[in-house]
Protein backbone atom coordinates (compact mmCIF):
# COMPACT_ATOMS: atom_id res chain seq x y z
CA UNK A 1 0.00 0.00 0.00
CA UNK A 2 1.44 3.22 -0.97
CA UNK A 3 0.25 6.16 1.15
CA UNK A 4 0.40 9.87 0.14
CA UNK A 5 0.14 12.99 1.25
CA UNK A 6 -1.78 15.37 -1.26
CA UNK A 7 -2.95 18.65 -0.97
CA UNK A 8 -5.57 19.00 -3.26
CA UNK A 9 -9.02 16.89 -3.31
CA UNK A 10 -8.94 15.07 -6.88
CA UNK A 11 -12.43 15.20 -7.51
CA UNK A 12 -12.60 11.60 -9.64
CA UNK A 13 -11.97 9.66 -6.60
CA UNK A 14 -14.10 8.36 -4.10
CA UNK A 15 -13.57 10.42 -0.63
CA UNK A 16 -13.61 9.43 3.08
CA UNK A 17 -14.44 12.58 5.35
CA UNK A 18 -13.43 11.90 9.18
CA UNK A 19 -15.87 13.96 10.97
CA UNK A 20 -16.42 14.87 14.51
CA UNK A 21 -20.18 14.81 15.18
CA UNK A 22 -19.81 18.42 16.87
CA UNK A 23 -18.70 19.76 13.73
CA UNK A 24 -20.92 21.47 11.17
CA UNK A 25 -21.80 19.02 7.74
CA UNK A 26 -22.52 22.08 5.53
CA UNK A 27 -18.73 22.65 5.14
CA UNK A 28 -19.14 19.96 2.59
CA UNK A 29 -20.17 19.62 -0.82
CA UNK A 30 -23.01 17.53 -0.44
CA UNK A 31 -26.34 18.50 -1.89
CA UNK A 32 -29.60 19.26 0.12
CA UNK A 33 -30.97 15.30 -0.54
CA UNK A 34 -27.30 14.13 0.80
CA UNK A 35 -27.47 16.52 3.55
CA UNK A 36 -30.85 15.04 4.97
CA UNK A 37 -29.74 11.63 4.22
CA UNK A 38 -26.64 12.20 6.56
CA UNK A 39 -28.56 14.06 9.26
CA UNK A 40 -31.76 10.88 8.78
CA UNK A 41 -28.52 8.14 9.77
CA UNK A 42 -26.70 10.25 12.38
CA UNK A 43 -30.29 10.73 13.98
CA UNK A 44 -30.02 6.42 13.66
CA UNK A 45 -27.19 6.54 15.69
CA UNK A 46 -24.94 5.30 12.35
CA UNK A 47 -21.01 6.19 12.33
CA UNK A 48 -20.12 5.06 8.71
CA UNK A 49 -22.38 6.25 5.66
CA UNK A 50 -21.71 5.38 2.12
CA UNK A 51 -23.23 7.66 -0.31
CA UNK A 52 -22.95 6.39 -3.92
CA UNK A 53 -22.46 8.72 -6.56
CA UNK A 54 -22.19 5.79 -9.50
CA UNK A 55 -18.43 6.40 -10.46
CA UNK A 56 -17.14 6.89 -6.99
CA UNK A 57 -18.01 6.88 -3.50
CA UNK A 58 -18.25 9.08 -0.37
CA UNK A 59 -17.55 7.37 2.77
CA UNK A 60 -18.52 9.45 6.51
CA UNK A 61 -16.88 8.17 9.42
CA UNK A 62 -18.10 9.74 12.77
CA UNK A 63 -15.31 10.32 15.62
CA UNK A 64 -15.86 9.61 18.55
CA UNK A 65 -14.94 12.54 21.16
CA UNK A 66 -15.91 11.53 24.41
CA UNK A 67 -13.36 8.74 25.19
CA UNK A 68 -9.60 8.59 25.92
CA UNK A 69 -7.60 9.23 23.06
CA UNK A 70 -5.86 5.84 22.46
CA UNK A 71 -9.47 4.25 22.70
CA UNK A 72 -10.67 7.11 20.11
CA UNK A 73 -7.61 5.97 17.98
CA UNK A 74 -7.98 2.54 18.43
CA UNK A 75 -11.50 2.45 17.48
CA UNK A 76 -10.40 4.12 14.43
CA UNK A 77 -8.38 1.66 12.97
CA UNK A 78 -11.11 -0.77 13.72
CA UNK A 79 -13.47 1.18 11.49
CA UNK A 80 -11.05 1.35 9.19
CA UNK A 81 -11.04 -2.04 8.60
CA UNK A 82 -14.44 -2.33 8.43
CA UNK A 83 -14.72 0.16 5.76
CA UNK A 84 -12.37 -1.96 3.90
CA UNK A 85 -14.47 -4.26 2.70
CA UNK A 86 -16.74 -1.97 1.41
CA UNK A 87 -13.75 -0.37 -0.21
CA UNK A 88 -12.59 -3.44 -1.71
CA UNK A 89 -15.89 -4.39 -2.83
CA UNK A 90 -16.25 -1.55 -5.12
CA UNK A 91 -12.96 -2.13 -6.63
CA UNK A 92 -11.48 0.97 -5.16
CA UNK A 93 -7.94 1.15 -6.20
CA UNK A 94 -7.77 4.56 -4.25
CA UNK A 95 -8.82 6.72 -1.98
CA UNK A 96 -8.57 9.66 -0.40
CA UNK A 97 -8.85 10.40 3.41
CA UNK A 98 -10.14 14.31 4.06
CA UNK A 99 -9.27 15.05 7.82
CA UNK A 100 -11.97 17.65 8.71
CA UNK A 101 -11.47 17.80 12.20
CA UNK A 102 -7.50 18.86 11.30
CA UNK A 103 -6.72 16.17 14.06
CA UNK A 104 -3.57 14.25 12.68
CA UNK A 105 -3.26 11.99 14.86
CA UNK A 106 -6.69 10.61 14.17
CA UNK A 107 -6.06 10.35 10.05
CA UNK A 108 -3.57 8.51 10.55
CA UNK A 109 -4.71 6.04 13.03
CA UNK A 110 -7.72 5.62 10.58
CA UNK A 111 -5.01 5.31 7.65
CA UNK A 112 -2.68 2.85 9.85
CA UNK A 113 -6.23 0.50 10.39
CA UNK A 114 -6.69 0.84 6.30
CA UNK A 115 -2.99 -0.26 5.38
CA UNK A 116 -2.84 -2.79 8.30
CA UNK A 117 -6.32 -4.25 7.20
CA UNK A 118 -5.52 -4.81 3.73
CA UNK A 119 -2.40 -6.81 4.37
CA UNK A 120 -2.62 -10.25 2.48
CA UNK A 121 -0.32 -13.33 2.38
CA UNK A 122 -1.10 -15.03 -1.11
CA UNK A 123 2.53 -16.14 -1.75
CA UNK A 124 1.06 -20.21 -1.72
CA UNK A 125 -1.79 -19.07 -3.95
CA UNK A 126 -2.39 -20.07 -7.79
CA UNK A 127 -4.23 -17.41 -8.74
CA UNK A 128 -3.07 -14.81 -6.32
CA UNK A 129 -3.70 -12.04 -8.41
CA UNK A 130 -7.48 -12.62 -8.72
CA UNK A 131 -7.77 -12.46 -4.79
CA UNK A 132 -5.68 -9.21 -4.00
CA UNK A 133 -7.43 -6.84 -2.78
CA UNK A 134 -8.19 -3.76 -4.87
CA UNK A 135 -6.85 -0.75 -2.97
CA UNK A 136 -3.43 0.36 -3.43
CA UNK A 137 -2.92 3.86 -2.61
CA UNK A 138 -4.30 5.97 0.25
CA UNK A 139 -4.18 9.64 -0.26
CA UNK A 140 -4.26 11.84 3.11
CA UNK A 141 -5.60 15.71 2.77
CA UNK A 142 -5.14 17.58 6.40
CA UNK A 143 -3.61 20.76 7.01
CA UNK A 144 -2.19 19.38 10.04
CA UNK A 145 -0.38 16.46 8.74
CA UNK A 146 3.87 16.30 7.94
CA UNK A 147 5.08 14.08 5.41
CA UNK A 148 7.01 13.15 8.63
CA UNK A 149 4.10 11.13 9.92
CA UNK A 150 2.81 10.14 6.81
CA UNK A 151 6.47 8.28 6.11
CA UNK A 152 6.30 7.44 9.40
CA UNK A 153 3.48 5.17 9.02
CA UNK A 154 4.10 4.01 5.79
CA UNK A 155 7.29 2.69 6.71
CA UNK A 156 5.76 0.72 10.10
CA UNK A 157 2.89 -0.75 8.15
CA UNK A 158 5.60 -2.21 5.73
CA UNK A 159 7.70 -3.12 8.60
CA UNK A 160 4.65 -4.88 10.36
CA UNK A 161 3.82 -6.52 6.73
CA UNK A 162 7.38 -8.09 6.60
CA UNK A 163 7.07 -9.45 10.14
CA UNK A 164 3.75 -11.08 9.42
CA UNK A 165 5.14 -12.02 5.98
CA UNK A 166 8.13 -14.16 8.02
CA UNK A 167 5.51 -15.71 10.95
CA UNK A 168 2.97 -16.95 8.42
CA UNK A 169 6.17 -18.33 5.96
CA UNK A 170 6.18 -22.10 7.05
CA UNK A 171 9.47 -24.08 8.08
CA UNK A 172 9.19 -25.23 4.05
CA UNK A 173 10.60 -22.27 3.64
CA UNK A 174 11.87 -20.37 6.23
CA UNK A 175 14.69 -22.75 8.15
CA UNK A 176 17.39 -20.84 10.25
CA UNK A 177 19.33 -19.96 7.37
CA UNK A 178 16.92 -18.73 5.35
CA UNK A 179 15.70 -16.34 8.18
CA UNK A 180 19.17 -15.20 8.45
CA UNK A 181 19.18 -14.78 4.65
CA UNK A 182 15.79 -12.59 5.00
CA UNK A 183 17.27 -10.82 7.34
CA UNK A 184 20.11 -9.46 5.82
CA UNK A 185 17.95 -8.15 2.82
CA UNK A 186 15.75 -6.81 4.98
CA UNK A 187 18.82 -4.47 6.54
CA UNK A 188 19.89 -3.91 2.82
CA UNK A 189 16.38 -2.53 2.07
CA UNK A 190 16.59 -0.38 5.74
CA UNK A 191 19.62 0.53 6.04
CA UNK A 192 21.01 -1.65 9.07
CA UNK A 193 24.07 -3.48 9.72
CA UNK A 194 23.73 -7.75 9.90
CA UNK A 195 26.02 -10.26 10.28
CA UNK A 196 25.34 -13.62 10.73
CA UNK A 197 27.59 -16.13 12.81
CA UNK A 198 27.13 -19.65 10.86
CA UNK A 199 27.19 -22.72 13.29
CA UNK A 200 30.96 -22.81 13.67
CA UNK A 201 31.33 -19.13 14.52
CA UNK A 202 28.16 -20.30 17.00
CA UNK A 203 30.55 -23.16 18.50
CA UNK A 204 33.29 -20.99 19.03
CA UNK A 205 31.13 -18.77 20.81
CA UNK A 206 30.27 -21.88 22.75
CA UNK A 207 26.64 -21.21 22.87
CA UNK A 208 25.42 -24.67 24.20
CA UNK A 209 21.76 -23.60 24.18
CA UNK A 210 21.22 -23.00 20.57
CA UNK A 211 23.62 -25.71 19.92
CA UNK A 212 21.42 -28.64 21.88
CA UNK A 213 18.33 -27.54 20.10
CA UNK A 214 19.28 -27.74 17.17
CA UNK A 215 20.75 -30.98 18.08
CA UNK A 216 17.90 -33.00 16.47
CA UNK A 217 17.30 -30.35 13.10
CA UNK A 218 18.98 -31.20 9.58
CA UNK A 219 19.29 -27.16 9.05
CA UNK A 220 22.00 -26.09 11.11
CA UNK A 221 21.94 -22.61 13.18
CA UNK A 222 22.14 -19.10 12.54
CA UNK A 223 22.56 -16.39 15.09
CA UNK A 224 22.35 -12.79 13.27
CA UNK A 225 23.35 -9.61 14.73
CA UNK A 226 21.74 -6.28 13.47
CA UNK A 227 22.92 -2.80 14.12
CA UNK A 228 21.62 0.38 13.84
CA UNK A 229 23.77 2.77 14.50
CA UNK A 230 23.09 6.48 13.19
CA UNK A 231 25.87 9.15 13.39
CA UNK A 232 23.37 11.48 15.68
CA UNK A 233 22.72 8.46 17.78
CA UNK A 234 20.96 9.70 21.14
CA UNK A 235 22.43 7.20 23.05
CA UNK A 236 25.86 5.79 23.84
CA UNK A 237 25.04 2.45 25.08
CA UNK A 238 22.88 0.59 22.61
CA UNK A 239 18.85 -0.70 23.54
CA UNK A 240 19.22 -3.98 22.30
CA UNK A 241 16.26 -6.14 20.98
CA UNK A 242 16.31 -10.07 20.90
CA UNK A 243 13.72 -12.25 19.71
CA UNK A 244 13.14 -15.64 20.26
CA UNK A 245 13.62 -17.32 16.12
CA UNK A 246 12.11 -20.85 16.54
CA UNK A 247 11.34 -21.58 13.10
CA UNK A 248 8.83 -24.58 13.71
CA UNK A 249 9.09 -26.10 17.45
CA UNK A 250 7.47 -29.50 17.19
CA UNK A 251 8.80 -29.72 20.88
CA UNK A 252 11.55 -32.15 20.33
CA UNK A 253 11.58 -35.50 22.09
CA UNK A 254 9.10 -34.22 24.29
CA UNK A 255 7.17 -33.51 21.44
CA UNK A 256 3.97 -31.73 21.35
CA UNK A 257 0.68 -33.86 21.72
CA UNK A 258 -0.38 -33.30 17.98
CA UNK A 259 -3.85 -31.70 17.90
CA UNK A 260 -3.38 -28.41 17.92
CA UNK A 261 -0.63 -27.97 20.05
CA UNK A 262 1.56 -28.09 17.04
CA UNK A 263 -0.51 -27.42 14.22
CA UNK A 264 0.92 -23.30 14.23
CA UNK A 265 4.13 -23.73 16.05
CA UNK A 266 5.69 -22.09 12.85
CA UNK A 267 4.91 -18.80 14.46
CA UNK A 268 7.29 -19.65 17.45
CA UNK A 269 9.74 -17.07 15.61
CA UNK A 270 7.44 -14.38 16.10
CA UNK A 271 9.59 -12.50 18.52
CA UNK A 272 12.49 -12.62 15.85
CA UNK A 273 9.63 -11.37 14.06
CA UNK A 274 8.99 -8.32 16.22
CA UNK A 275 12.69 -7.37 16.33
CA UNK A 276 13.05 -7.52 12.59
CA UNK A 277 10.05 -5.57 12.08
CA UNK A 278 11.16 -2.58 14.50
CA UNK A 279 14.91 -2.68 13.38
CA UNK A 280 13.31 -2.40 9.77
CA UNK A 281 11.00 0.84 11.12
CA UNK A 282 13.80 1.89 13.32
CA UNK A 283 16.22 2.45 10.26
CA UNK A 284 13.95 3.51 7.69
CA UNK A 285 12.54 6.09 10.14
CA UNK A 286 16.36 7.33 10.44
CA UNK A 287 15.69 7.19 14.68
CA UNK A 288 18.28 9.00 15.89
CA UNK A 289 19.79 6.26 18.36
CA UNK A 290 21.50 2.97 18.53
CA UNK A 291 19.84 -0.32 18.52
CA UNK A 292 21.32 -3.91 18.28
CA UNK A 293 19.01 -6.82 17.17
CA UNK A 294 20.04 -10.39 18.01
CA UNK A 295 18.28 -13.34 17.05
CA UNK A 296 19.07 -16.86 17.81
CA UNK A 297 17.93 -19.22 15.15
CA UNK A 298 16.77 -23.04 14.68
CA UNK A 299 14.29 -25.63 14.63
CA UNK A 300 13.04 -27.40 17.37
CA UNK A 301 12.63 -31.25 16.64
CA UNK A 302 13.00 -34.49 17.64
CA UNK A 303 15.90 -37.16 15.94
CA UNK A 304 18.62 -39.55 16.62
CA UNK A 305 20.61 -37.07 17.11
CA UNK A 306 18.32 -34.79 19.51
CA UNK A 307 19.06 -33.11 23.09
CA UNK A 308 17.22 -35.15 25.36
CA UNK A 309 15.56 -34.41 29.04
CA UNK A 310 18.10 -34.93 31.71
CA UNK A 311 20.87 -33.51 29.51
CA UNK A 312 23.32 -30.82 30.96
CA UNK A 313 24.18 -28.08 28.66
CA UNK A 314 26.58 -25.56 29.23
CA UNK A 315 25.74 -22.30 28.26
CA UNK A 316 27.33 -19.06 26.97
CA UNK A 317 28.15 -17.88 29.86
CA UNK A 318 29.29 -20.99 31.57
CA UNK A 319 25.96 -21.29 33.70
CA UNK A 320 24.88 -25.27 33.08
CA UNK A 321 21.31 -26.25 32.67
CA UNK A 322 19.69 -29.44 33.20
CA UNK A 323 17.26 -29.80 30.41
CA UNK A 324 14.12 -31.66 31.65
CA UNK A 325 12.05 -31.07 29.18
CA UNK A 326 12.87 -30.44 25.23
CA UNK A 327 10.08 -28.15 24.81
CA UNK A 328 10.88 -25.46 26.67
CA UNK A 329 14.07 -24.84 23.93
CA UNK A 330 13.03 -20.89 23.75
CA UNK A 331 14.58 -20.31 27.00
CA UNK A 332 17.98 -22.36 25.78
CA UNK A 333 18.62 -19.76 23.05
CA UNK A 334 17.56 -16.84 24.54
CA UNK A 335 19.88 -17.15 27.55
CA UNK A 336 22.51 -17.48 25.04
CA UNK A 337 21.99 -14.20 22.73
CA UNK A 338 21.09 -12.29 26.34
CA UNK A 339 24.43 -13.77 27.52
CA UNK A 340 26.10 -12.27 24.44
CA UNK A 341 24.46 -9.11 24.82
CA UNK A 342 26.61 -7.94 27.75
CA UNK A 343 29.55 -7.66 25.67
CA UNK A 344 28.16 -4.26 24.57
CA UNK A 345 27.33 -2.97 28.28
CA UNK A 346 23.30 -2.07 26.72
CA UNK A 347 21.63 0.68 28.25
CA UNK A 348 18.03 -1.79 28.76
CA UNK A 349 17.59 -5.07 26.63
CA UNK A 350 14.29 -6.24 25.60
CA UNK A 351 13.79 -9.62 24.49
CA UNK A 352 10.36 -11.06 22.62
CA UNK A 353 9.15 -14.47 22.61
CA UNK A 354 6.49 -16.80 21.77
CA UNK A 355 7.65 -18.43 25.44
CA UNK A 356 5.64 -19.82 27.33
CA UNK A 357 1.93 -21.29 27.12
CA UNK A 358 1.18 -20.32 30.74
CA UNK A 359 1.93 -16.42 29.15
CA UNK A 360 -1.10 -17.21 26.64
CA UNK A 361 -3.33 -19.22 29.06
CA UNK A 362 -3.26 -15.73 31.26
CA UNK A 363 -3.98 -12.78 28.61
CA UNK A 364 -5.25 -14.59 25.97
CA UNK A 365 -4.60 -13.42 22.11
CA UNK A 366 -5.38 -9.32 23.35
CA UNK A 367 -2.01 -9.11 26.32
CA UNK A 368 1.31 -9.26 26.17
CA UNK A 369 3.08 -10.30 29.47
CA UNK A 370 5.94 -8.32 30.49
CA UNK A 371 8.41 -8.81 33.91
CA UNK A 372 11.71 -7.52 34.62
CA UNK A 373 14.37 -5.73 36.49
CA UNK A 374 14.56 -2.62 34.64
CA UNK A 375 13.43 0.63 36.50
CA UNK A 376 9.73 1.00 36.99
CA UNK A 377 9.42 3.73 34.81
CA UNK A 378 10.96 2.10 31.66
CA UNK A 379 7.49 -0.08 32.29
CA UNK A 380 5.35 2.60 32.69
CA UNK A 381 7.04 3.99 28.80
CA UNK A 382 6.43 0.49 27.49
CA UNK A 383 2.84 0.54 28.80
CA UNK A 384 2.10 4.15 27.90
CA UNK A 385 3.69 2.74 24.34
CA UNK A 386 1.57 -0.32 24.46
CA UNK A 387 -1.63 1.62 24.75
CA UNK A 388 -1.13 4.18 22.09
CA UNK A 389 -0.52 1.48 19.52
CA UNK A 390 -2.75 -1.14 21.65
CA UNK A 391 -0.38 -3.70 21.63
CA UNK A 392 -1.34 -3.71 25.52
CA UNK A 393 0.94 -5.16 28.58
CA UNK A 394 0.46 -6.82 31.59
CA UNK A 395 3.28 -6.94 34.26
CA UNK A 396 3.36 -10.01 36.23
CA UNK A 397 5.79 -9.74 39.57
CA UNK A 398 9.25 -11.25 39.12
CA UNK A 399 10.02 -12.03 42.79
CA UNK A 400 13.33 -13.74 44.05
CA UNK A 401 11.43 -16.37 45.31
CA UNK A 402 10.40 -17.75 41.90
CA UNK A 403 14.13 -18.19 41.22
CA UNK A 404 14.04 -20.80 43.92
CA UNK A 405 11.58 -23.04 41.15
CA UNK A 406 14.44 -23.38 38.10
CA UNK A 407 16.98 -25.07 40.73
CA UNK A 408 18.42 -27.88 39.40
CA UNK A 409 19.64 -31.03 42.02
CA UNK A 410 22.81 -31.55 39.73
CA UNK A 411 23.07 -28.48 37.68
CA UNK A 412 23.34 -24.85 38.12
CA UNK A 413 19.55 -24.30 36.80
CA UNK A 414 16.95 -26.61 35.15
CA UNK A 415 15.07 -25.10 32.55
CA UNK A 416 11.83 -25.84 33.62
CA UNK A 417 9.80 -24.72 36.78
CA UNK A 418 6.47 -26.17 38.42
CA UNK A 419 3.22 -26.45 37.37
CA UNK A 420 2.31 -22.96 38.61
CA UNK A 421 3.57 -19.68 37.44
CA UNK A 422 5.04 -21.06 34.31
CA UNK A 423 5.74 -17.78 32.14
CA UNK A 424 6.99 -16.24 35.61
CA UNK A 425 9.89 -19.43 36.02
CA UNK A 426 10.81 -18.71 32.31
CA UNK A 427 11.75 -15.03 32.80
CA UNK A 428 13.07 -15.88 35.93
CA UNK A 429 15.72 -18.43 33.98
CA UNK A 430 16.12 -15.47 31.42
CA UNK A 431 17.35 -13.33 33.90
CA UNK A 432 20.71 -15.43 35.02
CA UNK A 433 22.01 -14.16 31.60
CA UNK A 434 21.49 -10.74 32.40
CA UNK A 435 23.93 -7.99 34.16
CA UNK A 436 21.76 -5.19 32.82
CA UNK A 437 18.35 -3.35 32.88
CA UNK A 438 16.45 -6.16 31.68
CA UNK A 439 12.79 -6.24 30.24
CA UNK A 440 11.22 -9.92 28.86
CA UNK A 441 7.97 -9.64 26.77
CA UNK A 442 6.24 -12.95 26.14
CA UNK A 443 4.01 -12.64 23.11
CA UNK A 444 2.42 -16.41 22.50
CA UNK A 445 -1.10 -15.50 23.38
CA UNK A 446 -0.79 -12.73 20.89
CA UNK A 447 1.60 -13.48 17.72
CA UNK A 448 -0.98 -15.27 16.02
CA UNK A 449 -4.14 -15.03 15.45
CA UNK A 450 -6.51 -18.15 14.28
CA UNK A 451 -9.72 -16.12 14.07
CA UNK A 452 -9.80 -12.74 12.10
CA UNK A 453 -9.25 -9.86 14.70
CA UNK A 454 -9.76 -6.67 13.04
CA UNK A 455 -6.69 -4.86 11.02
CA UNK A 456 -4.59 -7.50 13.03
CA UNK A 457 -5.78 -9.98 10.35
CA UNK A 458 -5.54 -13.95 10.63
CA UNK A 459 -2.35 -15.73 10.77
CA UNK A 460 1.11 -13.69 12.41
CA UNK A 461 0.09 -10.67 13.53
CA UNK A 462 3.33 -8.59 13.80
CA UNK A 463 2.60 -8.45 16.98
CA UNK A 464 5.53 -6.31 19.07
CA UNK A 465 7.18 -4.74 16.02
CA UNK A 466 4.93 -0.75 16.63
CA UNK A 467 4.91 -1.47 20.16
CA UNK A 468 8.96 -1.48 20.15
CA UNK A 469 9.06 1.14 17.55
CA UNK A 470 6.57 3.90 19.39
CA UNK A 471 8.76 3.03 22.47
CA UNK A 472 12.26 3.27 21.49
CA UNK A 473 11.09 6.50 19.29
CA UNK A 474 9.87 8.32 22.05
CA UNK A 475 13.30 6.84 23.81
CA UNK A 476 15.48 8.73 21.45
CA UNK A 477 12.95 11.74 21.94
CA UNK A 478 13.13 12.05 25.82
N1 LIG B 1 6.62 -22.19 21.83
C1 LIG B 1 6.12 -22.68 23.05
C2 LIG B 1 5.17 -21.72 23.75
C3 LIG B 1 3.88 -21.40 23.04
C4 LIG B 1 2.72 -22.07 23.35
C5 LIG B 1 3.82 -20.39 22.11
C6 LIG B 1 1.53 -21.76 22.73
C7 LIG B 1 2.62 -20.06 21.46
C8 LIG B 1 1.48 -20.75 21.80
C9 LIG B 1 7.26 -22.97 24.02
O1 LIG B 1 8.46 -23.34 23.44
C10 LIG B 1 6.82 -24.09 24.90
O2 LIG B 1 6.58 -25.14 24.39
N2 LIG B 1 6.75 -23.83 26.19
C11 LIG B 1 6.33 -24.81 27.14
C12 LIG B 1 7.26 -24.72 28.33
C13 LIG B 1 7.08 -25.81 29.32
C14 LIG B 1 7.54 -27.13 28.74
C15 LIG B 1 7.88 -25.49 30.56
C16 LIG B 1 4.90 -24.51 27.54
O3 LIG B 1 4.56 -23.35 27.71
O4 LIG B 1 4.14 -25.46 27.69
ZN1 LIG C 1 8.60 -25.43 23.03
ZN1 LIG D 1 8.80 -22.62 21.51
Amino acid sequence: MKLKLVKTIPTDKSVIYLINKKNKLTKLTFTKAELDFIQQKLKDEATQITINHYSKRSYIQIIENDKPAHIIKENLRKAANKLLATINDHKEKEIIIVDEDSNSELAIAFAEGLTLGNYQFLKYFKDSDKKSSSLKTINIFGDKISQNEVDQIQNTAVAVAYARDLVNEPLSYLTAPKLAEEIVKLGKEAGFETEVFNKKKIETLKMGGLLAVNKGSIDPPTFSVMDWKPKNAVNKKPIILVGKGIVFDTGGLSLKPTKNSMDYMKSDMGGAAAVVGALYAIAKNKLPIHVIGLIPATDNRPNGNAYAPGDVIKMHNGLTVEVLNTDAEGRMILADALSYAQKYDPELVIDVATLTGAAAAAVGSQGIVCMGNAEEKTFEKLKKSGENVYERLVEFPFWEEYGEMIKSDIADLKNVGGSYAGAITAGKFLENFTDYPYIHIDIAGSAFAQTADSYRGKGGTGVGVRLLFDFIGKWANK
